[in-house]
């Protein structure tokens, strides 16, 4: 059986198909604060996002001066920066305080392994979608 997570779909269209790539064990990443991944020039910030029980992907460059995202903190529902503690919501990667947008990914888990789409990140203003196969 497979269950979708408690977050809207991300916005169809013409956009690119999905690219799926398996980074890590769903229990890995459960027991990390965070995980730096790469893949090719992409580098991705993975994290557990507690409250609503399933993964997430930010791209790990923050948006303001380049710093690692893996190395930051989450904090009520925030990953907050390392560098200038600009805060991105979990969901979809908004800093409220400086109305930009951290690029965030969609992410399924799957047999037990958490999957990102590398084709490309979420459009602005729309929650990550999440899958999760809960079988
Ligand atoms: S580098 Fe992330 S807030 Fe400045």
């Amino acid at each position: 059986m497979t269950a979708t997570g408690e977050q809207p779909a991300a916005a169809g269209g013409a956009g690119p198909s999905p690219d799926w790539v398996d980074f890590a064990g769903a229990d890995e990443l459960r027991g990390r604060r965070t995980l730096a991944v790469r893949h090719g020039e992409l580098q991705l910030c993975l994290l557990w996002h507690a409250e609503h029980d399933h993964p997430v992907a930010f791209d790990d460059v923050c948006i303001h001066k380049q710093r690692s995202l893996a190395k930051g903190v989450v904090l009520n529902g925030r990953l907050v920066c390392p560098g200038h503690q600009w805060a991105y919501d979990l969901v979809t990667g908004y800093c409220r305080e400086r109305d930009r947008h951290q690029p965030t990914y969609r992410v399924r888990v799957s047999d037990g392994r958490v999957l990102v789409d590398v084709s490309g990140p979420v459009p602005v203003d729309t929650a990550a979608e999440v899958t999760i196969d809960r079988s």
